[in-house]
């Protein structure tokens, strides 16, 4: 790693956005009653006891002289849903209050809801710090919720996992000798969490005397109905199931599909009973999904849905997109 000692602002800039922090909005009054606002993320604790917090402002910021000048200010540390609040609170000229439910705090400074977790200080300090004003608080009251936090990397957005406190078994043990398949190939990860997510919604598919195969005929046909045999094809490839003639009539003869005939082109369509089949299989897979979800937390689980998009995306040789706008 090559050491930098001239100060190219950029490139120290990007050394300093590699400590991965939280998100807040920090709100004030101004003397005249507006409530003021923005985004930081120079949040930081500094004492237990007594409890105090600061962060730092852009001296060039416009609500510099309201903050110098009030007694009160809240942090709030946003949660992974407000992503879209913290770019409405780091753009000066926007209405950043408008149409944001307000709580009551300690204070007149604007106390935002739904946060992961809320400080309502009073200035204790404020230091000279270069270009920033450093604001030390007091905090007065506090509370917090389980939101997952959002979080600031690099110029970034980023959602924080956390890491088990002990070592997973699977990242630790050492392969067979004679064989280099670890339990931690990323393969073997995937398969096994798919197939442990799908082992209750096989035993629904026996109950309904169905397979996988039909699942994903009738899932397709219940999001894309109308569709030929070459095109459901299209859209089951990626499971390396091939719908045939034989797959369509069985679900013809249980009435779950039925065929529309137009010239020389069959097409298949859901039934009634067909849509309600694949609704009850998808209640069934959401209820997997909450039960998982809430075992790894909503933060973790958020995580991992965008990792997983990532692995698609990546890992796509070309195939068409279900939910692509026709
Ligand atoms: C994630 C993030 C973190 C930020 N952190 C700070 C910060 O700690 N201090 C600061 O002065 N500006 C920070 N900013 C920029 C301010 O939010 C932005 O300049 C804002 O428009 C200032 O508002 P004002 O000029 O209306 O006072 C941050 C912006 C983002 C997106």
């Amino acid at each position: 790693m090559a050491v930098q000692t001239s100060f190219d602002p950029q490139a120290f800039r990007a050394a300093l956005g590699t400590f991965t922090t939280g998100v807040t909005i920090i709100t004030t009054q101004a003397e005249d009653g507006s409530p003021v606002g923005i985004t930081a993320n120079s949040f930081n604790s500094v004492s237990l006891n007594p409890p105090m917090v600061l962060w730092s402002l852009a001296k060039n910021a416009r609500s510099l002289p309201v903050f110098s000048n009030g007694r009160h200010w809240n942090v709030h540390v946003l949660s992974t849903e407000q992503e879209t609040l913290s770019g409405r609170f780091a753009k000066q000229g926007e209405d950043k209050f408008a149409e944001v439910e307000l709580d009551t705090g300690i204070s007149e400074a604007p106390l935002l809801q739904d946060c992961t977790a809320r400080f309502q200080c009073r200035t204790a300090f404020q230091y000279e710090g270069g270009d920033h004003v450093i604001f030390v608080g007091e905090v007065l009251a506090f509370d917090h919720s389980d939101r997952a936090p959002l979080a600031f990397q690099s110029g970034q957005y980023a959602l924080a996992t956390r890491k088990p406190r002990s070592e997973l078994r699977l990242a630790t043990t050492p392969p067979p000798p004679e064989c280099s398949y670890t339990e931690d190939l990323l393969g073997y990860l995937l398969g096994r969490g798919h197939y442990q997510m799908l082992h209750a919604l096989r035993r629904l598919l026996k109950n309904q005397q169905l397979d996988e195969h039909a699942f994903f005929i009738l899932s397709v046909l219940c999001i894309r109905d109308n569709l030929t045999i070459e095109e459901l094809n299209t859209f089951v490839e990626y499971t390396g199931h091939v719908v045939s003639l034989a797959s369509m009539r069985f679900l013809e003869r249980q009435k779950l599909v039925a065929r529309e005939v137009n010239g020389e082109q069959v097409r298949y369509v859901l039934t009634a009973d067909g849509r309600e089949a694949s609704l009850q299989e998808l209640a069934l897979a959401k209820a997997v999904e909450e039960d998982i979800s809430a075992k790894l937390g909503a933060g973790d689980a958020q995580a991992l849905k965008v990792l997983l998009k990532r692995l698609i995306a990546a890992s796509d040789p070309g195939l068409p997109d279900l939910w692509a706008a026709r």
